[in-house]
């Protein structure tokens, strides 16, 4: 079995406060999890089946069922979830990009530019707060999912009324609430306003769906450069498909995982992928999420430069973590704030995330290297900040990525990707790190590539 190595945090705490970081190798070992499907999970899988009838698209009424029907859990519930500290750690890498991109656009066009958002599939308004946080003027959410855009209004009249009745108050920005399917919809016949422009479009942990054909992917991609301004910013986080193509080749089967996460691919040819349509299920402790499919990223990059955007830059996880930890200013804070890091050890009378002590070997050879340095405070225990491998494991599967538009492309509306043909299904591609030459005349002609 293939092991890949990535970086885990091991962050040495002092009752929360960080006093200096110890970076160690988390070695990720894929533990082939072939375990059957719940019966839940055979009806999430069934109605998606059901609602696929070939001619790519019909995905989407699956994820928007999905999203509709989750349910929405409380804190203290969330709290005692096996995954708390995987989804507070992905809230702060979201929260970190969000935070260096304002501070970009306000750094290129002035401290007091009024910064203009769309949050391409926003579900439930996780991210409001951070728009708040980042003092932005307006916000445009947009979701399939009808339930979660309630939501994400509900979210954000609950923080104008607290707002209005604390004593500090301070200017919140406006918003406006879609539901719509990003992949087919055109977006700017729905604005209240038809001339707003963006500074910004977050697309978080949702780009991949577009994946699923070709006519998805390019009319996503048209709502969200059509109505950036040039200069704007396009930025987000997806799961690696090189990641998830080196997994599931290491595997046995055609599924990979371990206790808290698991990816199961839809077709057993490991070689081989499309470039639109390549389907896989992912669960997440023990839930079936819905279908979604691999980006391919040099076919993204392609698509994208029709529509002016320009790949800034493209991170894994791991590596976005440690560039962003020890930069001056709150990033370090933030992650003892949001709880991102699991306290090892953890406190008397209170179970730690994994059962098994192995999962965080690493966390306590940093704490024993702390220790035998001596240089603590021996008045207060000593404590690192960590997560366990499971998690860790799950947490580097995603990358981030950031896109520019670099020029307005006045004939977008009348583009004509004639000379772009959509590969079909039944179109494969191997994938490879480096595909430079990959054109638009030749998305569709299938051409041999090979991961290392
Ligand atoms: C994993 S959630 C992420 C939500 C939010 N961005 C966040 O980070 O908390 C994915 C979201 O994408 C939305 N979504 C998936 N496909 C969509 C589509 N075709 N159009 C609009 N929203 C879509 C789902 O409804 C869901 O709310």
């Amino acid at each position: 079995m293939e092991a890949a190595q990535a970086t885990c945090p091991g962050d040495v705490l002092k009752d929360n406060k960080d006093v200096s970081v110890a970076k160690n190798i988390c070695e990720i070992v894929n533990e082939n999890t072939n375990r059957e499907s719940t019966p839940k999970e055979e009806e999430t899988k069934n109605n998606t089946n059901n609602l696929k009838d070939g001619s790519g698209g019909q995905v989407v009424n699956a994820v928007a069922k999905h999203y509709n029907e989750l349910e929405e859990f409380g804190l203290a519930s969330r709290s005692r979830s096996r995954i708390f500290y995987l989804r507070n750690f992905n809230n702060w890498i979201k929260s970190i990009l969000i935070g260096n991109i304002l501070q970009k656009i306000r750094n290129e066009n002035g401290g007091d530019h009024n910064i203009t958002v769309l949050d391409m599939c926003s579900g439930k308004g996780g991210d409001i707060l951070k728009w708040r946080k980042g003092q932005i003027s307006k916000l445009v959410c947009v979701d399939i999912a009808e339930t979660s855009v309630e939501q994400s209004k509900m979210r954000y009249k609950e923080m104008q009324d607290r707002n209005q009745s604390s004593r500090q108050r301070q200017p919140i920005f406006k918003a406006e609430f879609l539901t719509a399917d990003v992949t087919k919809q055109r977006l700017k016949e729905m604005y209240a306003d038809p001339d707003l422009h963006f500074d910004l479009v977050s697309c978080q942990f949702a780009f991949h769906y577009s994946f699923e054909s070709y006519p998805q992917a390019d009319m996503m991609l048209k709502n969200i450069s059509e109505c950036l301004q040039p200069g704007g910013y396009f930025v987000g986080t997806t799961p690696n498909s090189y990641e998830l193509i080196h997994r599931i080749r290491a595997a046995e089967g055609n599924s990979f995982g371990n206790e808290v996460y698991n990816v199961e691919f839809e077709s057993k040819d490991k070689e081989n992928f499309p470039l639109f349509g390549a389907q896989y299920w992912f669960r997440l402790e023990g839930v079936v999420d819905c279908p979604e499919f691999l980006v391919y990223f040099p076919a993204l990059e392609k698509m994208a430069e029709k529509y002016g955007l320009k790949l800034i830059s493209k991170k894994p996880f791991a590596e976005f973590f440690n560039e962003n930890v020890n930069v001056a200013g709150e990033n370090r804070g933030l992650l003892g704030r949001m709880q991102a890091l699991e306290p090892y050890p953890v406190e008397d009378g209170v179970n730690a995330m994994s059962s098994n002590q192995d999962d965080y070997a690493f966390a306590k050879e940093a704490l024993d290297k702390a220790i035998a340095s001596g240089n603590y405070d021996f008045r207060r225990p000593l404590k690192v900040g960590t997560l366990s491998k499971a998690e860790w494991e799950a947490i580097t599967l995603y990358l981030v990525f950031v896109f520019q538009k670099v020029k307005v492309d006045k004939k977008l509306d009348s583009y004509d990707k004639s000379h772009v043909s959509s590969p079909t299904r039944t179109s494969k591609r191997k994938y490879d790190d480096d595909d430079d030459d990959l054109d638009d005349t030749k998305l569709s002609s299938p051409k041999k590539f090979e991961i290392n």
